[in-house]
């Protein structure tokens, strides 16, 4: 039987770790600026951007909002990232995936200034994070990291096995599990034999966007599961990537859906933006 991970208490932590810093700053007449940008108003996003704009709230950070229509041309939301990149006042620039259609995700990334990029996607970014240089992490897979180094979880000569391969997940943890000693393996929708490469995971993260995927034929009994999923079933309910019920007994430790990685996410990202600010 598995152990819980809880990372709305870790993340609670490093929230107040933030806070107690950021009253320093204050003392000193600093602020801290996240400015959040949301286009259109899917309901998932504008859940995720109202969470992060609390979290500034709690630890004394200032947060500008944009909310943007569906409709707004490329050329718009450009503007606005390179005006908020010139703004002194302003630490970290935050803009909300996914963006609509006839926006280039990409293009919008890369316009952010590096030294404001509190979500760690732009390439200048990800860059040093393969060569192990400093820069800002993504915060779900720096989470991550956390989780384990908080919950005494050794990555160290350890078998990691990521599954999914997105730029915003599965290639920075890989990336991060490597630099943590993690002897790793990325899997993905082409993989041959899943379970058997699963299954040999001391440490498994599973990103794969589908709901309920790892059950327990995926997982080596005593691994640490870590599930970075969130979908909402027919009743309304909450649940990850892993179905927990059948993996949990297999597991030595495992994070629940919700209350496991989900909180982590904005708690690095309240790190990340401090770290700007004092890097100012
Ligand atoms: N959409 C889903 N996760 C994220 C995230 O971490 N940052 C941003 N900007 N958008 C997201």
């Amino acid at each position: 039987m598995a152990a819980i991970i809880d990372g709305k208490k870790i993340s609670a932590e490093i929230k107040e770790e933030v806070k107690q810093k950021m009253a320093v700053l204050a003392a000193k007449n600093k602020t801290v600026t996240l400015a959040v940008i949301q286009v259109g108003n899917d309901p998932a996003s504008s859940v995720y951007v109202g969470n992060k704009k609390k979290a500034c709230e709690y630890v004394g950070f200032c947060s500008l909002s944009y909310e943007l229509p569906e409709n707004t041309p490329q050329e718009e939301l450009l503007s606005l990232v390179r005006e908020l990149n010139e703004r002194k006042d302003v630490d970290g620039i935050l803009v909300q995936l996914p963006l609509p259609s006839h926006i280039s995700e990409d293009k919008v990334i890369q316009a952010i200034s590096p030294d404001k990029d509190v979500d760690g996607f732009h390439i200048q970014n990800a860059g040093r994070l393969f060569v192990g240089e400093s820069g800002f992490v993504p915060c779900t897979p720096a989470g991550i990291i956390e989780l384990l180094k908080r919950s005494g979880i050794e990555i160290c000569g350890r078998e990691c096995v990521v599954v999914g391969r997105s730029n915003i997940v599965g290639k920075p943890m890989a990336a991060l599990l490597l630099q943590e000693n993690g002897t790793v393996t990325i899997c993905h929708s082409r993989t041959k034999n899943l379970t058997e490469v699963t299954k040999r995971a001391d440490i498994l993260v599973v990103a794969v966007g589908k709901p309920k995927f790892i059950t327990a034929d995926y997982v080596k009994e005593g691994a640490v599961v870590i599930d970075v999923g969130i979908h909402r079933n027919a009743q309304n309910k909450l649940c990850g990537d892993v179905d927990f019920d059948s993996v949990f007994p297999r597991a030595s430790a495992i994070t629940p859906v919700p209350g496991g990685v989900g909180p982590m996410t904005i708690a690095m990202l309240m790190s990340n933006c401090l770290r700007s600010a004092e890097q100012k």
